[in-house]
């Protein structure tokens, strides 16, 4: 029998709620459906980036915003239905990420908060709800990330050939698929993430369209030189990491007091990206024959330009292979929720994430009984 499940995403980029409706057939292969992307409303997001930026707020701005941003996180699951034509009966489940506004792996208490209350997810659609996914996976000394590997080799993989799949959203994350067997993925380092603020303090609006911002530049291979010694890059995976190490505060740190010409420093980032990611392709993925681009960074021109002229092998999105780029990540969420409900064998990826065992992922949310 076929299923309908839902998933719900907001990344790092923090640029609205990705939401897709999920038609798994009997083999568990999913199809798209419906898809749309719920902007957070202004006030909401003006938030959200104060919290994100600040690394310290209080205690009872972080309630608030579990629950507003659960309700944002609603109204995406609403807007979904109806776009679909769908009633909140059919739908197995829906699978939410939530909002990452900390991720913290490593340590003996290394954590990831991820905030959207799914109580009142669940409250509100009336759909169980699975979420809090990433936590299960630390709690056996993973990384909680990344989640999208198995998914990808489900999705993407190849009888034939070793490809690899490029996750172009907040920060870059890699999958590398064998033909029948091995599967592994890490994060690269920023993708699109410095990208956008560096845009957004320039005027640039909330990212840099198409990178026409950068396109304006000229790569400072000295500032290059100086970002590529960052130690994330070099040490071998697991290895996941998030806003709240490559950031603004960051880049100003590397920037010095020396005055730049702001698009100049816009390219360089596009060309820090590019080169993080052939200098992780060419470490880790030998043999690749193509590499399948997703995420928001599909759609900076400049960036895909600059990707195609650095990398050995061809790329393509995964359009190609019937995916639509922008909404892979939700459709993961969907299939871990899935996997959840139908307690299939645990969706944790040990030798993606470096936890000791693989996990079952996320915890699930019952609609409350009406009397
Ligand atoms: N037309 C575009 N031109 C340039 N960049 C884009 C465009 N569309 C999306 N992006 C980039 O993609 C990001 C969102 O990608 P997404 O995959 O949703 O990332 P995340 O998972 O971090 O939210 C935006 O913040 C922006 O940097
Ligand atoms: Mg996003």
């Amino acid at each position: 029998m076929t299923a309908l499940f839902a998933g719900l995403i907001s990344g790092t980029s923090a640029d609205g709620i990705d939401a897709a409706l999920v038609e798994f057939d009997d083999h568990g292969h999913p199809s798209l459906l419906t898809s749309i992307t719920h902007p957070y409303p202004a006030p909401l997001r003006a938030h959200l980036e104060r919290a994100v930026r600040a690394q310290a707020f209080p205690l009872a701005e972080l309630a608030v915003l579990d629950a507003a941003i659960a309700d944002a996180f609603g109204d995406a699951a609403d807007a979904l239905l109806t776009a679909a034509g769908v009633e909140a009966a059919a739908v197995s489940a829906l699978g939410s990420h939530g909002q990452t506004l900390g991720h913290y792996p490593g340590g003996v208490h290394g954590n990831t908060l991820q905030v959207g209350d799914p109580n009142r997810i669940a409250a509100r659609s009336g759909i169980p709800v699975v979420a809090d996914f990433r936590r299960a996976d630390m709690a056996v000394g993973g990384q909680g990330a990344p989640l999208a590997p198995l998914f990808h080799a489900m999705v993407f993989g190849s009888e034939s050939e070793r490809r690899a799949v490029l996750n172009l959203g907040g920060i870059a994350n890699l999958t590398i698929l064998d033909p029948g067997c091995d599967i592994s993925g890490f994060d690269v380092g920023p993708a699109n993430t410095l990208l956008d603020g560096w845009a957004d303090r320039h005027g640039h609006g909330r990212y840099d369209t198409g990178g026409a911002f950068a396109a304006t530049g000229t790569v400072d291979r000295v500032l290059l030189e100086e970002l590529l010694r960052e130690p994330f890059l070099a040490a071998a995976p697991p290895k996941s990491t998030g806003r709240e190490y490559f950031n603004l505060g960051w880049l100003d740190v590397r920037l010095g007091v020396q005055h730049r010409d702001p698009a100049d420093v816009q390219a360089t980032l596009a060309e820090y990206t590019v080169t993080t990611i052939a200098d992780a392709l060419k470490a880790y993925g030998t043999g690749v024959a193509r590499v399948y681009v997703c995420g928001g960074g599909v759609g900076n021109t400049d960036l895909i330009r600059r990707l195609e002229a650095r990398l050995p092998m061809p790329l393509a999105s995964t359009t190609e292979l019937g995916v639509d780029p922008d909404f892979v990540e939700a459709m993961l969420f969907a299939w871990l929720a899935r996997e959840r409900i139908n307690a299939h064998s645990p969706a944790g990826l040990a030798n993606v994430t470096g936890a000791q065992a693989r996990a079952v992922l996320g915890g699930v949310w019952l609609p409350p009984r009406k009397l």
